[in-house]
């Protein structure tokens, strides 16, 4: 994923365009560059790595423009590099062009520009589109943009400008998201609201297909040669993230965070003891559901197996998983009266949109991100509004995520009276619980504080545990692995001894989450670990390394995360790493 922004001004562009590439980080960060019109030429500007680099190549530098565009990439095509950072000029020096997405077709392009003898100086998919631009360009950006809509095949936000336009920005969009922000004497183009939240909070969401221009007091959008009108929406502050505020990082402040996203949802749904989603149309076909299937991709995909889980325990619904990226290869049994549900924090993560054709019955998202590309092509949607996550690793998400498919199956089984009214009444209790139980481990986590000085020396690591604890391993590791660089694997305790024991010796550290009602199977485990000189740090109710609160069984995920987030965020910080935007990751993977 890349983060693009475009700003037409009254005044100087620069600090809008850095202040808002700062806030897109987190969609991308291997080279970021800005374009802008200043007496009748395009200037560029770009640097490899963080946005830092691009700042201070340009903090002595007076931009006199009032228009320019800026980005900061997420490499897919072509290896982070000057030559490959956008924004990408045409060879004439008279178009410049950034980009959110990637194009499928772009080699066949290339071919059609490199037989009329067009030059190249990098790798990318983008540089393509510019080039091809200015191949068809007579003159008129939009009509030149009808045309590139027709024949690019793919994802793409573009922000572009033209010399002898110099007082608009255009677009076009299909795939990625692209949003107009409208200001007191300036009219933005960017790929989220965040970035623009010091700026307004009257936004435009662009559709597919759609493409247009901006200038510093109107725009224009236009559909297939049509005019579109269209009107700006406020959104809330509540939509567009605090700042940093007390803590050290935003994973810090989103692990914090969580306890608020759980007790919001619940709130939200539970009125008087009593789920409610009567005003959801899920509500509609919930009597007729059969099987359900659960997508998602990394977090996302655990805890869509945390939801097999609770729809098999608890509604007695046949479910299975799949990671988004298999789903279009594996081989499906299709069945009636199926639910879909699509788990993604960013509502943008292409393996997950790849698997939409496939998708014949009714389908839910469990989505952050409203008017997310994948939440408009959802039946109906379970929005976490968690606020924006910013660190690329989630925490409150997945958490929010977990929330909604708690409700989802204590309603479903009700609803089916597959459990007794004092079961559900108890569930709802006990899940009212959390928030306050997920506060008690932020309040006191001293040994996993400690822990993390030890951890951060090890190369490996495994995750053990059973059932739900094994699910919650897995995300666990994940965890520790994109946050710390440390290599880690979950695997169930019981399989252990089944081939993996053999890499157990001094120098391997084995994490035991010891919850489930199968403790004390792990705890023969560890037994078999530590006789082989393996070290374990156990997180259980009590007598363990780290005692967490106690819930029902099947709450645990919801706890156990917890103190596994915190070991990463602290292990990382003992590290000295880049605790927001570990190397070679983006927020959302808009490719597939
Ligand atoms: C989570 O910490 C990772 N950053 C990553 O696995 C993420 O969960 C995955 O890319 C899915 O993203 P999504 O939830 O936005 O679809």
């Amino acid at each position: 994923m890349c983060g693009i922004i475009g700003c037409c001004a009254s005044s100087s562009i620069k600090d809008i365009l850095i202040n808002g590439l700062e806030r897109l980080e987190y969609r991308g960060y291997d080279s970021s560059g800005i374009s802008y019109i200043e007496n009748g030429k395009i200037i560029t500007y770009k640097s490899v790595g963080k946005l830092i680099n691009l700042k201070n190549k340009t903090k002595d530098i007076n931009i006199n423009s009032s228009i320019g565009i800026g980005h900061n990439r997420w490499a897919t095509h072509g290896e982070p590099s000057l030559n490959n950072a956008h924004p990408h000029i045409s060879n004439n020096k008279k178009i410049s062009l950034v980009h959110n997405g990637i194009i499928e077709n772009y080699l066949e392009i290339k071919d059609i520009l490199l037989g009329q003898n067009t030059s190249f100086y990098g790798k990318t998919d983008t540089e393509v589109i510019v080039k091809y631009i200015e191949y068809i360009y007579k003159g008129n950006p939009l009509d030149s943009l009808l045309t590139l809509n027709k024949v690019l095949k793919g994802t793409y936000a573009l922000c572009i400008i033209f010399l002898d336009h110099p007082n608009k920005i255009f677009f076009l969009k299909k795939g990625s998201p692209l949003l107009i922000g409208k200001g007191k004497e300036e009219i933005y183009l960017s790929s989220d609201i965040f970035s623009l939240q010091n700026y307004t909070n009257l936004f435009l969401y662009i559709k597919d297909n759609q493409y247009g221009y901006i200038s510093n007091s109107t725009y224009q959008v236009f559909e297939d040669g049509n005019y579109i009108n269209t009107n700006f929406e406020k959104y809330d502050s509540k939509q567009i993230v605090e700042k940093l505020t007390t803590y050290n990082s935003y994973l810090e402040k989103e692990i914090y965070e969580s306890k608020d996203v759980i007790k919001n949802i619940i709130t939200k749904h539970i009125n008087d003891s009593k789920i409610d989603f009567s005003k959801y149309k899920i509500n509609k076909v919930i009597d007729n559901i059969e099987n359900i299937v659960l997508l998602g991709c990394g977090s996302s995909y655990h805890s869509a197996l945390i939801g097999k889980y609770i729809f098999e325990d608890l509604c007695k619904i046949p479910s299975s998983t799949y990671i988004a990226s298999e789903f279009p290869y594996t081989p499906i049994i299709k069945k009636t009266n199926t639910l879909y549900i699509l788990i993604s924090q960013s509502g943008e993560t292409a393996d997950l949109i790849s698997c939409l054709p496939l998708l014949d019955d009714f389908k839910l998202g469990i989505i952050n991100v409203k008017n997310s590309s994948l939440s408009l092509k959802m039946d109906d949607n379970f929005f976490l509004e968690a606020g924006s996550e910013i660190s690329v690793a989630t925490t409150k998400a997945y958490l929010g995520q977990l929330t909604f498919l708690y409700l989802l199956g204590i309603y479903i089984a009700n609803k089916k009276q597959l459990i007794s009214k004092e079961y559900y009444l108890s569930l709802i209790q006990e899940l009212e619980s959390i928030p306050n139980k997920i506060k008690q481990i932020l309040d006191n986590h001293q040994e996993i504080k400690d822990f993390s000085n030890i951890i951060k020396d090890y190369k490996n690591v495994f995750f053990i545990g059973r059932n739900l604890d094994y699910l919650t391993c897995l995300e666990g590791s994940l965890k520790l692995k994109e946050v710390t660089y440390i290599h880690s694997e979950a695997i169930p305790s019981g399989e252990l001894k089944h081939g993996t024991i053999s890499l157990i010796d001094q120098d391997v550290y084995t994490i035991a989450l010891l919850s489930s009602n199968l403790r004390n199977k792990t705890k023969s485990n560890i037994k078999e670990i530590e006789s082989r000189k393996g070290k374990v740090f156990s997180i259980s109710t009590n007598d363990s390394n780290y005692n967490i609160p106690s819930t029902l069984e099947i709450f645990y995920p919801l706890l156990q995360i917890v103190p596994l987030q915190l070991l990463s965020l602290y292990t990382a910080e003992n590290k000295k790493l880049d605790i927001d935007k570990p190397r070679n990751l983006a927020k959302s993977v808009t490719v597939e």
